[in-house]
This record gives structure tokens, C-alpha cells and sequence, in this order.
């Protein structure tokens, strides 16, 4: 069974290929990338294939059993056309199976500015579920990483500021997403559904606390407002390149975390055969990799 990922230079990708090797062997694992030469992943077959060209993708897909159809970042071009570009070019190409990664959420998003971004989302599980190929779509959990990176750099000011307030998420680390999502591509069991995977669901109150535990800080958590959050965040060179509407979408993501839309049921266990790891558990891997 040769298995496919795309958009396979990322953070995500990189870590399902690696997950996939173990699964099926490197000689049945196939990086697709729009830069190939970017997949830092050794001894796989790459194959170019950018998500604005059917034709690319349908050489890149060629031979190819199941797709990991990593989602594509949000920017200034139409994700939606973007995936159904994927998803065309897999039935030229006879793949099989489509995993898509997603994104979780129970409809109260829908009154946030991240509500643009998550109905593309699901127009594209639509798109997939209606294009006649098997299928599993993956909503997967919102990064542990990037808010523990955010919770180090508020160390020496002694608080961590968010909109979210009291809401809960299920944080979950991207080896863990990678992890399951290696699974759904290799084995049918969960194909035509749709699995949310996440950790256990936390308040940012909750989550400093155990980043206080894992990385000896002593931050305390504040609540603040949506503009103020915008501007913190036009502080990130890496956000403000990208422009303010992505500020605003990932203020929207909070916004949506604060309406409860993330406080959602781990499907993790049906998906990769055992239970999500516990957050503490993940942050202390964390610890390894991230410089406190
Ligand atoms: N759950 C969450 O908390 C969360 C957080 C952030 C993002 N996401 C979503 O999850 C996705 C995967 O996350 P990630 O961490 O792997 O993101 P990432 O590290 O930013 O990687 C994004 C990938 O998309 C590729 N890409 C961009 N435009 C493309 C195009 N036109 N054709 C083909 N590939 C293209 C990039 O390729 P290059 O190397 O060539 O740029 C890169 O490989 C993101 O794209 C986003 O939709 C989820």
C-alpha cells in the first residue's frame, strides 16, 4: 500500500510522514509538496505538486492507495478551490482513500470571526464526502504547541493574556494529531466518518497551570479584549507578514474557543487505537524540544 501526504513540507506533514514510515515502511511513503526540496523528511520518495494545479497533482498522485490531504494554510487564496483541486486530481489519479485534516468545532464558532475559515473547513469535508472516493475526515484539536510557545514568552512578564476567558479546548500536540492521523490513512475502519481529535478539555487557567508545573514559571492567566488581541498579535513579525485578517481570524479562533466551540469529545482513541496522551504528559514532551 503506497501512502501519500500533501501540503507534506509543514509541520503536520512532516511529522505523519514520519509516523507513516514506521507504519508502512519508507518505501511506501510519498511526501507531495509544492517545494519538494523543503521536505526535510530522508530516504522517501517526493514528488512535486502544488494544491493550485490539478495536472501537477495528478502526476504527484499517480500510484498513490491513500492521500493525507494536509488542509492548506489560510492566506489570500480560495482554500476551498484549493482542496477541491486535491480532491479532483486524486480521482484522475485512481488514489483510493482521502484523509483531510480539519479543523473541530460545534457550530459556536459560528457567530465569530473564525466562522469565514471554519466553513471552509467544512465545505471541504462536503466536497469530500460527496466525491465518491473513500474518505475520513480528521477535525483536529487546536495546536498545544503554539500556546505553550506563546505561555514561555510571557515568562518574564508574569502573565498570560488571552480573549478566551473561561473556555475550554482539548489542546493536542501535532506528533499526537500526526500520530492518529498515520492510522486513519492505513487502516478502513474509520472510513466516512468524521473523529475529532483532541486532548482533554482545558481552561487557559487550567493549561498556565500546568505550564507553570512543566516549565517552573510563575504566570497567572488574564482575560483581555479582541482589539487588544489583535494588536499583540500584529507584534509577531511572522503575523503581521501574513497581514491583519489572519490576526483577526486567529482573534476569531479565540473568540471561538471563549463560545465553547472547541469543548468537544476526543474521538482520538477510535482513530489511533489508543487514548490520547494526558496534556501534562504532552507538555513534558514538550519540555524536550522547546527552550524554556
Ligand atoms: N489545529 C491547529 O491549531 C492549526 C494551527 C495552524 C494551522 N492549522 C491548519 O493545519 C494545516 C497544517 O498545519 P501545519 O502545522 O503543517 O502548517 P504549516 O507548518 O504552516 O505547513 C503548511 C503547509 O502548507 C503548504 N502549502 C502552502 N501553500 C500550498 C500550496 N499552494 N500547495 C501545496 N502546499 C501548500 C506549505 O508548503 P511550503 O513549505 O511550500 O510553504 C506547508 O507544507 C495548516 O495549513 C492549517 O490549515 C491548524
Amino acid at each position: 500500500m503506497k501512502v501519500a501526504v500533501s501540503a507534506a513540507s509543514g509541520g503536520l506533514g512532516t511529522k505523519t510522514l514520519n509516523c507513516l514510515i514506521e507504519e508502512v515502511g519508507a518505501e511506501n511513503v510519498i511526501a507531495v509538496a509544492r517545494s519538494p526540496e523543503r521536505v526535510s523528511v530522508e530516504g522517501i520518495e517526493k514528488r512535486r505538486g502544488d494544491y493550485l494545479s490539478i495536472t501537477e497533482l495528478t502526476v504527484a498522485f499517480a500510484d498513490v492507495d491513500s492521500l493525507v490531504m494536509i488542509s492548506a494554510p489560510v492566506g489570500d487564496t480560495d482554500r476551498v478551490v484549493m482542496h477541491r483541486n486535491v480532491i479532483e486530481a486524486a480521482k484522475n489519479a485512481g488514489v483510493k482513500k482521502v484523509v483531510y485534516t480539519s479543523v473541530v468545532g460545534n457550530g459556536k464558532e459560528e457567530d465569530t470571526w473564525y466562522w469565514p475559515t471554519q466553513q471552509d473547513n467544512r465545505q471541504t469535508e462536503v466536497d469530500l464526502a460527496d466525491s465518491g472516493l473513500d474518505w475520513v475526515v480528521a477535525r483536529n484539536g487546536l495546536y498545544l504547541e503554539k500556546d505553550v510557545e506563546n505561555m514561555i514568552r510571557s515568562k518574564d512578564a508574569g502573565v498570560y493574556r488571552n480573549i478566551a476567558g473561561d473556555g475550554k479546548c482539548g489542546y493536542i500536540t501535532v506528533g499526537e494529531l500526526a500520530y492518529a492521523t498515520a492510522k486513519l490513512a492505513i487502516d478502513d475502519r474509520a472510513n466516512g466518518k468524521i473523529l475529532n481529535l483532541c486532548g482533554e478539555c482545558l481552561t487557559q487557567a487550567q493549561l498556565v497551570e500546568l505550564a507553570n508545573e512543566v516549565f517552573a514559571m510563575e504566570l497567572r492567566y488574564e482575560t483581555i479584549g479582541d482589539e487588544e488581541n489583535i494588536a499583540l498579535l500584529m507584534q509577531h513579525p511572522g503575523i503581521a507578514a501574513r497581514g491583519e485578517h489572519v490576526a483577526k481570524m486567529l482573534t476569531g479562533c479565540f473568540q471561538a474557543l471563549r463560545a465553547g466551540a472547541f469543548d468537544m469529545p476526543s474521538d482520538f482513541e477510535a482513530a489511533a487505537g489508543r487514548p490520547v496522551k494526558p496534556t501534562l504528559h504532552m507538555m513534558r514532551e514538550l519540555r524536550e524540544t522547546i527552550v524554556a
